[in-house]
């Protein structure tokens, strides 16, 4: 396994690709309302990358192997979809979760973040996963300094999200990113702490944990991309692209629109 540490100038240029890919998602907020579908979504964020910022939506025909060319710009997953959920025809209700996941390109470096929103009012279980799974990213980067392991950043996660009856998706996780979408090293958002990889200054990687209210178990659906729980309980994900720093981290991916770090429970 080879992680690349980012020089100065690469930093500079992960910190602006990193914040239009949050500013797509403030951008899109005030359209996450019911009635609209996945597709005019994605339609919105594509034209906004593409025609007021001048990057490029790096989802589109992405193709890792064994996977079939991403046929859209961003990931729409609604309700009990975990990830990778493909834009489409049907639309928004009230009550429904949706974490959409953008990354832009720019000057050949990719910003990689994720939000859940809420369309109309949410149940209070599904306030409560999207509370708890935002909490998890933020323990889990709290954890990124030098010295450190990446199992810590897992260990925060899988212990928060279990200690409160929730549970863990363990097929995907985080990833090292920069000219590449994904490169090393894949950070688990479970594990044990002082394990896994120890972090050095200029590595930048995301932390984006999906985080189910039932069982962990997923499935693969028949498009080839959307992951779905199996017991087809709500899932949720937040995702922020993370710089480690000489004494702890930078979040790179910060707009006007992000959310605060939460108040945390323990
Ligand atoms: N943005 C996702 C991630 O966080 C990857 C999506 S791959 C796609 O790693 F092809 F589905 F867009
Ligand atoms: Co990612
Ligand atoms: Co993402």
């Amino acid at each position: 396994m080879t992680v690349h540490l980012k020089s100065p100038q690469e930093i500079k240029k992960m910190r602006i690709a990193g914040e239009l890919g949050s500013e797509v998602l403030d951008f899109i907020t005030p359209f996450v309302k019911p009635g609209v579908t996945t597709g005019e979504l994605d339609a919105l964020c594509h034209d906004y990358m593409l025609n007021v910022q001048n990057t490029v939506p790096a989802p589109l025909n992405y193709q890792p192997p064994g996977y079939s060319p991403y046929p859209k710009s961003i990931c729409t997953s609604v309700n009990h979809q975990v990830c990778h959920g493909v834009p489409g025809e049907k639309k928004l209700k009230s009550g429904d979760i949706i974490n959409i996941d953008v990354t832009v390109i720019k000057d050949g470096y990719h910003g990689d973040t994720s939000r859940m929103y809420y369309v109309g009012e949410p149940t209070i279980q599904a306030r409560r996963l999207c509370e708890i799974t935002y909490e998890s990213m933020w323990l889990g980067i709290e954890e990124i300094k030098p010295e450190k392991h990446l199992g810590d950043i897992g260990y925060a996660i899988q212990s928060f999200a279990e200690s409160l009856g929730c549970s863990v998706v363990k097929e995907f996780c985080g990833h090292g990113i920069g000219t590449k979408f994904h490169e090393d090293p894949q950070v688990l958002h479970y594990g044990h702490t002082g394990t896994g990889l120890q972090l050095k200054p200029g590595m930048i990687f995301t932390v984006e944990p999906m985080i189910n209210s039932g069982k962990a178990s997923i499935r693969q659906m028949a498009d080839g991309w959307t992951i779905v729980t199996k017991d087809h309980s709500l899932s949720a994900q937040w995702e922020h692209t993370v710089l480690v720093t000489e004494t702890g981290y930078e979040v790179l991916t910060l707009s006007a629109g992000v959310p605060p770090k939460p108040k945390f429970r323990f």
